[in-house]
Formats: structure tokens, sequence, C-alpha cells
């Protein structure tokens, strides 16, 4: 049965994917009548969409299901009723049992492969029955889902590819997220067309080690990543494609030549590398050395020579050294990037690392993070202040912070403001831009013809 006027509140932490899950959910919920709302106090169930990656990620979770009680506890005295409280994503995954034991007032628990069956839950939670439901279906969520209609805007993300089989010895996505799956390229296609057709100009392609994409074709044969990056291309409504997060094991030469030969791919490629000591990267288990690193960098640059990098680097690595922290430094000097998230490194319960010996002393690993992030932040600005002067298209999809300014992504994904009518935003407009800083750009509107 249907209900109507019930209020949801999702809060979500981490990445791209979990934001395209929660989307999902909220698809899945408006079917059984929940409508969003930004503000838990009026909210019938509130879901919070976690993320198991940075540290003391249990402890967030903790913290704002308090905050989320207290309003559960007034809503339900003051108007009756059952507020619902759902913990969802990689730490319900992880955590899910520790979660309902310590949280008496949370109804339901469920991990990313398995929020199909919200509806059910839903149904049992109402009845007062707690859940958890940390299984690894049989079968994918994505058979199940209704048609998406929350709209990302102009900038939308499209998930191909989920789980990982890697097995890095830090990570815990493997064991959240589960094994490696792709969807069918007609189940994707059809949704970038939907995205399209709700106004989505730029679609990111994602997936937790998204260029091992084999998907089925619609001849029955397996597709790469590449080959459906052309497919994607072909839509005429996409004006600019992205994909992420990829291995560098997973560059084939196919999809190098893709960066040189699709125009609307972005010149802007997020290839994580964790370390530049081929000693740390091999108890890191990632399958590559440095140099191929180098390589795979050098012969994308080749086939597409304005193409921009950021990476992931894990400092402080179990057994890693003043040396090997220098291999790590020379790499990204090596590579030049455009920006670059880093991280101190921090056991997580379950994965090989954590019972790896060789400790680095977190003041040193403190330390080695600062030096490491100065370089990056050189880096960045230096990039960011070589644009100035170029004229780039950028696709705008939010106001500014300052009153009269759109904020906006440039190709290699950098922020870009212009005081600018807000019409614009949803739109691609060519920007000449004025001046690079650390963090953003800023640029003047050179001609209100949109969209390329
Ligand atoms: N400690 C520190 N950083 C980590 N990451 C993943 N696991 C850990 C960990 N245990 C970082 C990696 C990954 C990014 C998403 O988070 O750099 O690429
Ligand atoms: Fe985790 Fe990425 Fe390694 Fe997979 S490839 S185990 S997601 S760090």
């Amino acid at each position: 049965m249907t209900q109507t006027h019930k209020k949801l509140f999702i809060k979500t932490w981490g990445c791209q994917m979990n934001v395209y899950d929660s989307n999902r959910m909220t698809d899945i919920l408006s079917g059984l009548g929940y409508q969003t709302t930004d503000t838990p106090e009026d909210a019938d169930m509130m879901i919070l969409n976690t993320c198991h990656i940075r540290e003391k990620a249990t402890d967030k979770v903790f913290s704002e299901l308090g905050r989320l009680r207290e309003h559960k506890d007034k809503k339900e005295k003051e108007q009756g009723g059952k507020v619902l409280v759902a913990v969802a994503g990689c730490v319900a995954q992880a955590e899910g049992d520790f979660i309902l034991q310590r949280a008496p007032y949370v109804d339901m628990v469920f991990g990313p492969q398995t929020y199909h069956e919200l509806p059910e839950m839903v149904l049992k939670a109402d009845g007062a029955q707690r859940i958890i439901n940390t299984e690894f279906p049989d079968i994918s969520k994505f058979d199940h889902l209704p048609k998406e209609h929350t709209i990302e805007g102009a900038a939308a993300f499209l998930s191909i590819q989920e789980g990982c089989d890697k097995f890095c010895t830090f990570c815990v996505v493997p064991y959240t997220r589960g094994a490696e799956y792709s969807r069918s390229v007609k189940e994707i296609l059809d949704e970038a067309h939907r995205l399209v057709e709700a106004g989505a100009l730029e679609i990111t392609l994602l997936g937790q080690n998204v260029n091992a994409f084999h998907g089925t074709g619609p001849d029955g044969s397996t597709w790469g990543l590449a080959e459906l990056i052309r497919a994607v291309a072909e839509i005429d409504g996409v004006k600019r494609i992205r994909y992420t997060t990829s291995h560098p094991r997973d560059m084939d030469d196919d999809l190098i030549a893709a960066h040189g030969e699709i125009e609307k791919l972005m010149p802007f490629l997020h290839l994580p590398v964790q370390s530049g000591s081929d000693k740390i990267l091999k108890l890191m288990n990632r399958k590559h050395k440095a140099d191929l690193y180098r390589d795979v960098v050098a012969r994308l640059r080749k086939a597409r020579p304005d193409l921009a990098f950021s990476s992931d680097y894990i400092i402080g690595f179990p057994g890693e050294t003043e040396e090997d922290f220098e291999a790590t430094m020379q790499l990204a000097r090596d590579i030049g990037y455009a920006s670059c998230y880093s991280f101190k490194y921090s056991a997580r319960p379950g994965t090989p690392a954590a019972n790896m010996q060789g400790l680095v002393a977190d003041h040193i690993a403190s330390e080695r993070l600062t030096r490491f992030q100065s370089l990056i932040n050189e880096q960045q600005y230096a990039f960011n202040k070589n644009c100035a002067g170029l004229t780039m298209p950028i696709l705008f999809d939010k106001k500014g912070k300052k009153p009269g300014q759109i904020s906006g992504r440039s190709p290699y994904n950098q922020s870009v403001y212009a005081q600018a009518n807000e019409r614009l935003i949803g739109h691609i407009i060519y920007v000449k831009i004025s001046e690079g800083f650390e963090n953003s750009l800023t640029g003047d509107i050179m001609e209100e013809k949109t969209d390329l």
C-alpha cells in the first residue's frame, strides 16, 4: 500500500558511489510515499549512508546517531507514530551487529548490496522488528532498482561497476562492497539516456575499480571501459565524460587510446598509486611497481598531452622508512599533479595490514604527511596559476559562496567562480580565467552561448 506525506532524511558520507546509492534509496522509498527533507527534526525515516574508509568512521556514525535519536524520541513523543532510524553503507556492512548492540534505537542496518530490499525491510521495521541485512545477495541490486528519478543535476553520476577483487592490504572495500561486478552495457546506456533527458550534460562513470569494468554488451560479448565510453560519447546530449576510480594495472591500451580519441572524455584522471616505493607497494599488494605507474602516465600523456592527474597516496604505511618516503616524494615530483589526496595510514580492523609489523610512529607519519602535502600544494598552485589567461568551458552547477557568484568545474575538475546570473547554472559556458589560487580559479563569462 502506498502511503503519502512521509518524510525521509538521508545523510551521506564518503565517495560518489555513496551519493549515487543515496539517490537510488530515495527513488525506492519514494515508491513507499517518502519525500526527502533536509531537516532530520521532521523526518519519519532517517538514514545514515556511511563510509568506512576514513579513520574513526564508526565513532562519527555513533555521534551522529546520538543526534538523530533526540529527534526520533521528540517526534515520537510529541506526534506519536514511529520514526525509523537506519544505518546503511560500508560501516553498516562492517559493523552491523555492533551497531545494533550499542544503539538499541536503531531499527535497520543494511549494507550497500541490499538496499533494493528496502520495501520489505521497512515493512518489518514498521512492525517493530529490528533488521540486519549485510548479506551479499546472489542477485544484483541493479536488477531490482526502480528507474532513477532523483536528478543529480547537470553533472550526474552513473554507477557502472562495484566491488573490488584487488585486495590491497590496507583497504576495506573488498570486504564491504564485495566482489567485482559490472552492470550490463544496455542497462548503463539506458540510464545515461535518462540522465540526459533529465538535464545532465556531464556523466561520471563510477566504480570502486572502474577501469576493471567488463560488462556484457548488447551482442553478448564483453565490453571494456573504453568501448563503453565510446558508446556513451555517441549520445548527443552528453557533453562531458569522466570516470573514477581507476587502478593503474587496469589502464589498458584501448583505454589509453580513448583519451586521445574522444574529445568528450575530460582531460583529467584520478589515478591512485598509494606509494612511490616498490617495497611498500609490494607490502600493500598493489600488484604494480612505481615505474609501471610512471609508464602508464607517460603513455596517457602521449595520447592526450594536456591530461592532468590526481592521485591518492598513503603516508606512513607499516615498514615505510625515510628512504621509502623519499621514493614517494620523487614519484609525486616526477608526475606533477593538478591535485592529489594524501592520507596518514591507519589500520582498518580485518585487513591484512592491520597485523603488520613495523608501525611508523605517529609523529613521524604526521611530519612526512606535512612534507608531502606541501609539495602537492605547490604543484596544485602552480597548475592553477598556469590557467590564468586561458579560456575554458565551465560547467556551472551551483551558486558560489559570495553574492552574485556562481560556481562550476573546469575540464581539469578545478572549481571556478564567476560573477554571473544564476540562470547560467546547469550550463557549460566559456570563461576567461583571470586568476588561479591554491584551491580554485576565478574568471569572467566570455559569451553566454551555452552548452558548446
Ligand atoms: N589508511 C589510510 N588511507 C586509506 N585509504 C584506504 N584505506 C586506507 C587506510 N587504511 C585511502 C587510499 C584510497 C582512498 C580512497 O583512501 O588512498 O585510495
Ligand atoms: Fe581498495 Fe582500490 Fe585496492 Fe580495491 S584497488 S582494494 S578499492 S584501494
